[in-house]
């Protein structure tokens, strides 16, 4: 039985990359595929080490069905390379530390969310953080469609 091991990450892991995780899990029951897939979230920054996800980020969630008040942030670091073979990022600058951090060796490891499917306007999940609540909904709505991408290209290599 092979165990495919995913790690969702962006800045702060307390906005876009918890909804991922959250997202990709329920994904993942729904097809009642979850004993195939270790499945985790990280930020590339360190100053919400310990926090559940945005308030707003559980809220936009929370109306999906999806509850994500138990995660906790974390930063990324080198063991995570390692252990997980698809690294997502939200963003270029995700992308860009990440590839910092893994180097050239584990670079093919680092892909960005909506490479994985094919949404005009859109290459990146905007950072929502700064902004208003309808920033959330629309995290949900990419993360949401391009997760779908993700798991048919994990389940077709
Ligand atoms: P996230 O959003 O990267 O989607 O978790 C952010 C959360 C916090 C900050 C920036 C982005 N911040 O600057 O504290």
């Amino acid at each position: 039985m092979t165990t495919h091991s995913v790690l969702f990450v962006c800045l702060g892991n307390i906005c876009r990359s918890p909804t991922a995780e959250g997202v990709f899990r329920q994904l993942l029951s729904n097809r009642n595929l979850q004993e195939l897939f270790v499945v985790d979230s990280a930020g590339t920054g360190d100053w919400h080490i310990g926090n559940p996800p945005d308030r707003r980020a559980q809220n936009a969630a929370a109306e999906r069905g999806i509850d994500i008040s138990n995660l906790r942030a974390r930063q990324v670091n080198d063991r995570d390379i390692h252990r997980f073979d698809y690294v997502i990022a939200m963003d270029r600058a995700n992308r860009q530390e990440l590839i910092t951090l893994v180097g050239q060796t584990h670079a093919h490891k680092v892909h960005l969310l909506l490479e994985f499917t094919d949404i005009a306007g859109f290459n990146e999940v905007p950072d929502p953080y700064y902004g208003g609540e309808r920033g959330f909904d629309q995290v949900l709505d990419l993360i949401e469609q391009a997760s779908e991408g993700l798991l048919q290209h994990i389940l077709n290599q």
